[in-house]
Protein backbone atom coordinates (compact mmCIF):
# COMPACT_ATOMS: atom_id res chain seq x y z
CA UNK A 1 0.00 0.00 0.00
CA UNK A 2 1.28 3.47 -1.47
CA UNK A 3 0.86 5.87 1.47
CA UNK A 4 0.24 9.62 1.15
CA UNK A 5 4.08 11.06 2.01
CA UNK A 6 3.55 13.79 4.77
CA UNK A 7 4.67 17.58 3.57
CA UNK A 8 6.83 20.03 5.46
CA UNK A 9 4.63 22.05 8.33
CA UNK A 10 2.97 18.73 9.25
CA UNK A 11 3.57 18.55 13.56
CA UNK A 12 4.07 14.79 13.44
CA UNK A 13 7.55 15.89 11.04
CA UNK A 14 8.74 17.89 14.43
CA UNK A 15 7.71 15.26 17.17
CA UNK A 16 9.91 12.77 19.04
CA UNK A 17 8.17 9.59 17.72
CA UNK A 18 7.78 6.81 20.20
CA UNK A 19 9.60 3.24 20.71
CA UNK A 20 7.62 0.21 18.85
CA UNK A 21 6.12 -2.26 20.91
CA UNK A 22 7.36 -6.00 19.72
CA UNK A 23 3.46 -7.43 20.02
CA UNK A 24 1.82 -4.13 19.12
CA UNK A 25 2.90 -3.45 15.76
CA UNK A 26 3.22 -6.13 11.94
CA UNK A 27 6.44 -4.00 11.39
CA UNK A 28 7.25 -6.46 8.27
CA UNK A 29 3.51 -5.38 6.72
CA UNK A 30 4.79 -1.45 7.47
CA UNK A 31 7.90 -2.30 6.08
CA UNK A 32 6.46 -3.62 3.04
CA UNK A 33 4.15 -0.74 2.66
CA UNK A 34 6.95 2.25 3.82
CA UNK A 35 9.58 0.39 1.02
CA UNK A 36 6.40 0.59 -1.68
CA UNK A 37 5.61 4.27 -0.57
CA UNK A 38 9.04 5.22 -0.97
CA UNK A 39 10.00 3.31 -4.36
CA UNK A 40 6.92 4.98 -5.33
CA UNK A 41 8.57 8.08 -4.96
CA UNK A 42 11.30 7.38 -6.01
CA UNK A 43 13.42 7.50 -2.58
CA UNK A 44 16.60 5.90 -1.15
CA UNK A 45 15.13 6.74 2.63
CA UNK A 46 11.58 7.08 4.79
CA UNK A 47 10.78 6.93 8.10
CA UNK A 48 7.72 6.65 9.39
CA UNK A 49 6.78 9.90 10.80
CA UNK A 50 6.66 10.90 7.08
CA UNK A 51 3.92 8.59 6.34
CA UNK A 52 2.09 9.75 9.71
CA UNK A 53 2.58 7.29 11.86
CA UNK A 54 5.10 8.99 15.06
CA UNK A 55 7.25 5.64 15.71
CA UNK A 56 10.83 4.65 15.61
CA UNK A 57 11.44 3.36 12.58
CA UNK A 58 12.91 3.56 9.04
CA UNK A 59 13.67 2.01 5.58
CA UNK A 60 16.37 2.56 3.31
CA UNK A 61 17.19 1.24 -0.07
CA UNK A 62 19.69 2.45 -2.16
CA UNK A 63 19.74 0.47 -5.19
CA UNK A 64 18.76 3.55 -7.00
CA UNK A 65 22.05 5.28 -6.74
CA UNK A 66 23.54 2.63 -8.36
CA UNK A 67 27.13 2.86 -5.97
CA UNK A 68 29.44 0.02 -6.75
CA UNK A 69 30.31 -0.03 -3.40
CA UNK A 70 26.96 -0.15 -1.58
CA UNK A 71 25.46 -2.24 -4.05
CA UNK A 72 21.79 -3.85 -3.57
CA UNK A 73 21.83 -2.10 -0.02
CA UNK A 74 17.95 -2.47 1.61
CA UNK A 75 17.72 -2.56 5.12
CA UNK A 76 14.75 -2.20 8.09
CA UNK A 77 15.75 -0.22 11.19
CA UNK A 78 13.54 -0.52 13.96
CA UNK A 79 13.66 1.25 17.62
CA UNK A 80 17.30 2.32 16.50
CA UNK A 81 19.26 4.09 18.47
CA UNK A 82 22.92 5.69 17.21
CA UNK A 83 26.09 4.64 19.77
CA UNK A 84 27.95 7.28 18.00
CA UNK A 85 29.17 9.26 15.17
CA UNK A 86 32.53 10.03 14.29
CA UNK A 87 35.12 10.26 11.31
CA UNK A 88 35.67 13.49 9.38
CA UNK A 89 32.95 15.48 8.61
CA UNK A 90 31.46 16.14 5.01
CA UNK A 91 29.04 17.84 3.44
CA UNK A 92 26.35 16.78 1.03
CA UNK A 93 23.65 17.95 -0.92
CA UNK A 94 20.38 16.53 0.88
CA UNK A 95 16.58 15.98 -0.13
CA UNK A 96 13.49 14.90 1.61
CA UNK A 97 10.39 13.66 0.32
CA UNK A 98 9.02 15.62 2.75
CA UNK A 99 10.74 18.83 1.07
CA UNK A 100 10.29 18.52 -2.47
CA UNK A 101 12.32 20.48 -4.66
CA UNK A 102 14.52 22.03 -2.38
CA UNK A 103 17.98 20.28 -1.77
CA UNK A 104 21.19 22.01 0.42
CA UNK A 105 24.36 20.88 1.93
CA UNK A 106 24.22 19.28 5.10
CA UNK A 107 27.47 18.99 7.09
CA UNK A 108 27.26 15.34 9.20
CA UNK A 109 30.50 12.98 10.37
CA UNK A 110 31.33 10.37 7.76
CA UNK A 111 30.61 7.42 10.02
CA UNK A 112 27.82 5.84 12.09
CA UNK A 113 27.53 3.11 15.03
CA UNK A 114 23.67 2.28 15.02
CA UNK A 115 22.00 -0.23 17.28
CA UNK A 116 18.59 -1.65 16.02
CA UNK A 117 16.14 -4.42 14.96
CA UNK A 118 15.41 -5.71 11.73
CA UNK A 119 11.83 -6.50 10.64
CA UNK A 120 12.21 -9.86 12.08
CA UNK A 121 13.29 -8.50 15.36
CA UNK A 122 16.36 -9.58 15.26
CA UNK A 123 18.96 -7.33 17.10
CA UNK A 124 22.05 -6.00 15.59
CA UNK A 125 25.50 -3.17 16.17
CA UNK A 126 26.15 -2.14 12.83
CA UNK A 127 28.93 0.50 11.71
CA UNK A 128 28.24 2.12 8.57
CA UNK A 129 30.04 4.80 6.36
CA UNK A 130 29.41 7.48 3.68
CA UNK A 131 26.32 7.46 1.93
CA UNK A 132 25.14 4.54 3.82
CA UNK A 133 25.49 6.69 7.46
CA UNK A 134 23.89 9.48 5.25
CA UNK A 135 20.78 8.31 5.16
CA UNK A 136 20.83 7.12 8.71
CA UNK A 137 21.83 10.06 9.68
CA UNK A 138 18.84 11.68 7.61
CA UNK A 139 16.03 8.62 8.62
CA UNK A 140 17.30 9.03 11.98
CA UNK A 141 16.62 12.58 12.48
CA UNK A 142 13.27 12.22 11.53
CA UNK A 143 12.22 10.12 14.18
CA UNK A 144 13.61 12.69 16.29
CA UNK A 145 11.61 14.85 15.07
CA UNK A 146 14.48 17.11 13.08
CA UNK A 147 14.63 17.89 9.47
CA UNK A 148 17.54 18.39 7.20
CA UNK A 149 16.49 21.93 7.37
CA UNK A 150 16.79 22.65 10.90
CA UNK A 151 20.72 22.26 10.04
CA UNK A 152 21.05 25.23 8.15
CA UNK A 153 22.48 28.27 8.80
CA UNK A 154 19.62 31.00 10.54
CA UNK A 155 20.25 32.79 7.00
CA UNK A 156 19.85 30.00 4.77
CA UNK A 157 16.62 29.55 6.55
CA UNK A 158 15.52 33.05 6.02
CA UNK A 159 16.08 32.53 2.33
CA UNK A 160 14.03 29.25 2.06
CA UNK A 161 11.13 30.60 4.01
CA UNK A 162 8.53 31.45 1.95
CA UNK A 163 9.44 28.23 -0.74
CA UNK A 164 8.70 25.62 2.90
CA UNK A 165 5.55 27.86 3.67
CA UNK A 166 4.24 27.36 0.04
CA UNK A 167 5.34 23.55 0.10
CA UNK A 168 3.10 23.17 3.65
CA UNK A 169 -0.27 25.03 1.48
CA UNK A 170 0.84 22.40 -1.47
CA UNK A 171 2.14 25.09 -3.77
CA UNK A 172 4.66 22.87 -5.20
CA UNK A 173 5.09 20.62 -8.43
CA UNK A 174 5.65 16.97 -7.23
CA UNK A 175 4.95 13.87 -8.89
CA UNK A 176 3.79 11.29 -5.62
CA UNK A 177 1.01 11.53 -3.60
CA UNK A 178 1.69 13.80 -0.86
CA UNK A 179 -0.55 15.50 2.40
CA UNK A 180 -0.07 18.90 2.72
CA UNK A 181 -0.70 20.65 6.37
CA UNK A 182 -1.90 24.07 5.10
CA UNK A 183 -3.65 23.19 1.71
CA UNK A 184 -7.06 24.92 0.99
NI1 LIG B 1 13.73 13.07 4.82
Amino acid sequence: MVYPIIAYGNPVLKKKAQIIEKDGTDVKQLAEDMFETMHNASGIGLAAPQIGKSIRMFVADATPLEDEEIGEWKQVFINPEIVEEFGDEWAFEEGCLSIPTIREDVIRPEKVKIHYFDENWNEHTEEFNGMQARIIQHEYDHIEGILFTDHLTAFKKRLLKSKLTNISKGIVKVDYRMSFPAKK
